[in-house]
């Protein structure tokens, strides 16, 4: 290129454009790139050491057609600085591309599966269903459900700090887990107190049925049962220590919250506590993408600001209402109160 056509490029602002859309559009490949080979099983493949083209193509393009395809695709791997090329095969260069490969951290493969998913469709679908006044529904998500239960896991310890505030390490207690997910938080309540039990309440049956298969194999069917249903529609009887929810205050809307606390205060037995663990409102744009999806989602409301979620607490009946901060850089929140009557005077008609 002449240094003349650069000068008037960059008198123009184009040349800066250029250099910013690279910017951006670079990441986003890579973001692509990653999720394609982490769900298709492809970095846990290269991440064995390195590995030949011809038994790469065997494993992931058996038809011999798909070679070239797979070829170019890997090319892009290398161009974005993810895949390496030595005289052995393909492995993984990139930090990122070898810790996704690690099946340990599946949590931040299914986030990253979830950006170039649900995100993406969210994010560039929302102007056109705003013109046509279209919302969302749950059962849009029900393809996603299985994939929004595993990078959920990405806030266990945070969730985990909570829990072991307010589930005692002995004696019996009891536990109503409400849209349990993959039941992750039931497994930690169970080994936190052996003499604990618990019921993982959950509206999808697909993940209903996930959260069912993990009790199995985690050998917790005496002590753990799973339930599909609705919350709001689950008869209230005051026999749980402990009622939590984990990352889903917002699937109610925000008028229907205090009905549905009083109705959870309901559920409790004397003295008994809910914990509420939940991203609340502070403009960074992962915790507004959330809030978006939230609000486009029919039946569905806004992430809870901080005063609303403790009033809303204290306006069904609970006491001892606190709520901390559990992440630094996000604002992600514990919420707790306490069911303080011995009557049953807080429940819902
Ligand atoms: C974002 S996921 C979180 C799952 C899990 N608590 C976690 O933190 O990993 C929210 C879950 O709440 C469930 N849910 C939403 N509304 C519910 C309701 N009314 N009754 C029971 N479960 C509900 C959804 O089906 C979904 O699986």
């Amino acid at each position: 290129v002449k240094l003349a056509t650069l000068v008037s490029m960059a008198r123009t602002g184009d040349l800066q454009l250029h250099l910013r859309i690279q910017r951006v559009l670079n990441p986003v490949y890579r973001a692509f790139f990653l999720s394609g080979a982490a769900s298709h099983g492809v970095l846990a493949r290269l991440a064995r050491g390195p590995v030949s083209f011809e038994a790469l193509a065997a494993d992931v393009a058996p038809a011999p057609d798909a070679h070239r395809r797979l070829s170019a695709w890997l090319r892009v791997g290398l161009a974005l600085g993810e895949l390496r090329l030595g005289p052995d095969g393909y492995d993984l260069r990139g930090k990122l591309a070898k810790q996704l490969a690690d099946p340990a951290n599946d949590a931040f493969a299914a986030l990253l599966e979830e950006a170039v998913t649900l995100d993406r469709e969210l994010l560039i679908g929302t102007p056109s269903r705003l013109a046509s006044d279209q919302e969302l529904t749950l059962a849009d998500q029900q393809k996603y459900g299985r994939m929004v239960a595993r990078s959920s896991r990405v806030l266990e310890p945070y969730v985990f700090e909570a829990l072991a505030g307010v589930v005692p390490a002995e004696g019996e207690f009891r536990i109503l887990d409400v849209g349990c997910g993959a039941g992750g938080y039931l497994r930690f309540c169970a080994a936190r107190n052996t003499q604990s039990t618990a019921i993982g309440l959950e509206l999808q049956s697909d993940v209903a049925a996930l959260a069912q298969d993990n009790v199995r194999k985690w050998r917790l069917e005496e002590r753990v049962s799973i339930e599909t249903g609705d919350i709001r529609t689950r008869a209230i009887e005051p026999l749980f220590d402990l009622i939590t929810l984990h990352n889903n205050i917002y699937y109610f809307p925000v008028e229907d919250r205090v009905d549905l606390l009083a109705r959870l205060r309901g559920s409790l037995k004397a003295n008994g506590r809910v914990l509420i663990t939940t991203a609340c409102q502070d403009g960074q744009p992962a915790i507004e993408i959330l809030n978006l999806w939230a609000e486009s989602t029919k039946g569905c409301g806004p992430l809870p600001k901080v005063t609303e979620m403790v009033s809303q607490l204290r306006s069904a009946g609970f006491t001892a209402v606190h709520s901390k901060r559990l992440t630094p850089g996000y604002n992600y929140r514990s919420f707790t109160g306490k069911n303080e009557s011995t009557s049953r005077s807080g429940c819902p008609s």
